[in-house]
Order: structure tokens, then C-alpha cells, then sequence
């Protein structure tokens, strides 16, 4: 994996995004800046930038969810940054939006990862994420102009799993889930079975689970790196428990959660549902900055900083 090397860097946190930034302030050995970032009652954004930036690198930590405000405050963050002096500008967005529509599925419809890539590449200089959606792309290089690197959350949440399930079973609903269900179960150090998804609509999700000829007397673990209707998780529980497995823990990366999500998955007899903190969420139990530290070139931090290191705001 490529990395980034920021030298003296001073992070600022978009609102809600706090325990990220610290987090990030510590393993780079950074200063936290100082911003105020509001709104105006008829919805626009208002931002300043109380601490200096002039000839610091400026990393910004905001998550992309919901999208559309969040990335106008980044924007104007990231503008007056560069005017008054910062000499790179980059973001740390635990959560990166847009990755879905990544082509034109019906005449006339925007691809909006292409789009909306192409506005963050313009806004910042760098791009720091975790797993972001990569279905069909292989990569952000096809829609960032800017060094975008994606970190890894599987292993963050391997290490739950091995410290918190007893006798687990990793169950990946989809195919695409195989990515991240591998990695846990090789953690873990347990068995994994991959369901087959056909997602007909939004909420029309339909699973079959392969001849299991062993293993229901284990928990099962549905890993994913969405939570966004919930239907999938729903429809995999209902699936697992028909099939004589005891209640599911679900562990997943995002927690998006639409309206309506968790009481629908909770409500379909899963035991627990755990995500990480890449996007704030009562379900949140796995800190995500070990993940985004890996895409940081280490040899300031082992260069012992340069002392100004201190916790805020
Ligand atoms: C699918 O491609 C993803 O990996 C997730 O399975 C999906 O986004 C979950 O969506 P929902 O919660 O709406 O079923």
C-alpha cells in the first residue's frame, strides 16, 4: 500500500468527527487545530480557521455522511486553509460517499462516484479512507485525481471477533463480502461460508445459504462493510435462524444505517450488531484510526516529531 508522509501536520475535525481526530492527532504526533464550523439557520456553512495554517500541512478528518453538507464544509475548510498559506491540504474521511452509482445503470443517470471524485480531487491533495464500497472499481484511483488510499478495517474487526464470540462461524452475505468475511475469519482463526445475494430493489434483498453439512451449533458472524436498509442483514438472520443456527452477532464497517435500519435488524432476532466509529453510531465498539494510521508513512513519528504534539481542543 502507498502512503502519505505529512510533516508537522495540523488536524482539524469536522463536527462530530472528535474522537477520530484525536485519535489521529496521537498516531501522527500532530497538533489538533482549531476551527469554527456552523451553520447559518437557513442551512449554509460557516467556517473558520482559528488556528495558523501558514506553511503547515492541514489534514482534515471528516467522515462523509450524509454527504452533501459534509463536503461543503470540507471544501470551504480546505479553501481558507490554502489562502491563508497551508502548504497541502489533505482529508481523512473515515466514511467516503458516492462509491455505489460507479456507472450508468439506466440511460441519463449521473455516475455520481465519477463526479463527486472529481469535486473532492479538486478540494484536497490527498485522500485517506477505510474500505471504501469498491464493487466494480478496483480501485479510487479510477475516480480520484488526488493519491486516495484505502485502509483496511478486516483485521480491527477479526480481533473482535476472536476477543469477543465464542466458537464463531464468519458468514459473508454476498460475494462481495468475501473480501473483508476472509480476512476475519483468518483472524479469528474460525470457519467461513459465503451466502449468494440477488438484490432485486433497494429493500428487495433475496439470500440462499450453501449446504452447510456442519458447524450450527456456532455463533454466526455476518461481516459486512455496509449497514445501510438493513435488509440484507434482516434477510441473512431469518435465513441462518430457518436453518437452525443460534442468533447472529453482526459485525460491519459503516454504520449508515437508514431510518428504520437497526430497530428492523434487531427486530429479526440477530444477538447484537457491532460496526466501527468510521461513522458515529450508538452501535460503534471497533476504533477505526489503527486502520487509518497504516496509510501514513511512519518516519516522523519514529524521527521523534517535532514536540508540539498536544491533545484539544
Ligand atoms: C453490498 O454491496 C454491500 O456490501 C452491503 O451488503 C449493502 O450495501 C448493504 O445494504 P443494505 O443494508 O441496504 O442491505
Amino acid at each position: 500500500m502507498n502512503t502519505i508522509h505529512v510533516d508537522d501536520p495540523l488536524v482539524f475535525a469536522l463536527p462530530g468527527n472528535e474522537s477520530v481526530a484525536v485519535g489521529i492527532v496521537d498516531a501522527l504526533e500532530a497538533e489538533f487545530g482549531i476551527a469554527e464550523i456552523r451553520d447559518f439557520p437557513d442551512g449554509e456553512s460557516y467556517v473558520r480557521m482559528i488556528s495558523n495554517p501558514r506553511d503547515r500541512e492541514v489534514v482534515l478528518v471528516g467522515t462523509l455522511h450524509p454527504p452533501n453538507d459534509r463536503f461543503m464544509r470540507i471544501a470551504f475548510l480546505a479553501d481558507v486553509a490554502r489562502e491563508l498559506g497551508a502548504r497541502r491540504v489533505g482529508l481523512v474521511a473515515p466514511y467516503l460517499a458516492y462509491l455505489r452509482q460507479d456507472r450508468r445503470f439506466h440511460t441519463g443517470e449521473a455516475v455520481t462516484s465519477r463526479t463527486f471524485g472529481r469535486l473532492v480531487s479538486r478540494a484536497v491533495d490527498w485522500v485517506v479512507s477505510v474500505d471504501p464500497h469498491l464493487h466494480r472499481l478496483t480501485s479510487l484511483a479510477e475516480v480520484y485525481d488526488v493519491p486516495a488510499i484505502a485502509t483496511d478495517a478486516a483485521p480491527l474487526l477479526g480481533d473482535w471477533v476472536k476477543r469477543y464470540v465464542e466458537n464463531p462461524l464468519i458468514v459473508g452475505p454476498d460475494a462481495e463480502s468475501e473480501q473483508w468475511a476472509l480476512v476475519v475469519a483468518e483472524v479469528a482463526d474460525v470457519p467461513l461460508v459465503l451466502l449468494k445475494k440477488q438484490r432485486l430493489a433497494d429493500e428487495d434483498v433475496h439470500l440462499t445459504l450453501p449446504r452447510v453439512t456442519h458447524g450450527t451449533d456456532r455463533v454466526p458472524v455476518l461481516v459486512d462493510d455496509i449497514v445501510s436498509t438493513g435488509r440484507t442483514l434482516v434477510v441473512a438472520t431469518q435465513l441462518l435462524r430457518s436453518a437452525g443456527f443460534p442468533a447472529p452477532v453482526c459485525v460491519v464497517v459503516h454504520a449508515v444505517f437508514a431510518d428504520g435500519a437497526l430497530e428492523r435488524i434487531l427486530g429479526a432476532g440477530t444477538a447484537r450488531i457491532v460496526t466501527t466509529n468510521s461513522i458515529v453510531h450508538s452501535t460503534n465498539a471497533i476504533d477505526v484510526v489503527p486502520a487509518i494510521a497504516t496509510a501514513f508513512d511512519s518516519s516522523r513519528r519514529s524521527s521523534g516529531g517535532t514536540g508540539r504534539s498536544h491533545r484539544g481542543p
